[in-house]
């Protein structure tokens, strides 16, 4: 009887649950990311995609952990805080993707991810991936998969070169733009381009932190012409009919006017 309590605090003491955020803009909204964590009953949360901790300003608590001494090390990113929870000997680490956001997720590469950290960790904890995607207010059940290394890899012949794209369009996410709407709009933007079926064929579309014209944000910058342009609500339809023109079409849309009030 006494062992048996052992061993079931033992297990208790060293399991970890990990709430991993799936999508970018999930990782952005630090209330949620923290109302999921306690949802999902998480000791720390991770970025399967995401901010950088490391970034100043950034809205997810330090380290994006939830209930775990900084000195822990701050990766968030889904490698690094494998890493750093392995150290601590941990025995077995659960992690739970979730999503904000309706639409697709990247579930299957929660699992390649975390296979990949098992085949370079053969010997640290037994690492476990929860079935589904939790949603905010959903609840769990018990369906739990084992990742055993064998998962898809990271590496694929598709991925070996750019798709054929026209315009490189770079979306900030640094700080300012964040606190103007960036993520909103950017989210608006990309479904636009999905409609006009332009992502990745007309439009390749790539995230980025501060790229320095702060006073112009929500900044996205369109290569090869190096056009830098405000994102606005009143814009954006003209930037995709822009974007997924015919090819000897020119770029119209124009930087709005900067806010008066420059603070
Ligand atoms: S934060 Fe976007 S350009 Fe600086």
């Amino acid at each position: 009887m006494t062992a048996d309590t052992t061993d079931v605090t033992e297990e208790m003491e060293t399991t970890i649950r990990i709430a991993v955020s799936l999508r970018w803009g999930d990782a952005f909204d630090a209330d949620i990311a923290r109302q999921i964590a306690e949802q999902v009953g998480a000791d720390r949360s991770a970025c399967l995609q995401g901010p950088s901790p490391a970034e100043k300003n950034s809205p997810l608590p330090a380290g994006g952990h939830v209930g775990f001494p900084s000195s822990e090390g701050n990766a968030s990113d889904l490698t690094g805080t494998l890493d750093a929870v392995a150290s601590t000997g941990a025995r077995r680490i659960e992690l739970v993707g979730w999503s904000a956001q309706d639409g697709p997720v990247p579930i299957s590469w929660l699992r390649r991810v975390s296979g990949n950290w098992v085949r370079n960790h053969p010997d640290a904890a037994q690492v476990v991936v929860y079935a589904g995607t939790v949603r905010l207010g959903q609840e769990m059940d018990d369906d739990w998969r084992t990742v055993t290394g064998n998962e898809a890899p990271l590496r694929s012949v598709v991925w070996e070169e750019f798709p054929p794209f026209r315009h490189h369009l770079l979306v900030c996410r640094g700080p300012r733009c964040c606190a103007q709407g960036a993520v909103a709009l950017h989210d608006v933007l990309h479904n636009k381009l999905v409609q006009a079926d332009a992502i990745d064929t007309e439009v390749l579309v790539t995230v980025t932190g501060c790229m320095f014209p702060c006073n112009h944000a929500p900044l996205v910058v369109i290569w090869p012409d190096g056009k830098c342009l405000r994102l606005t609500e009143d814009n954006i339809d003209e930037i995709v009919r822009d974007l997924s023109a015919p090819q000897e079409a020119s770029l119209t849309a124009s930087m709005p006017p900067p806010t008066p009030d420059m603070r």
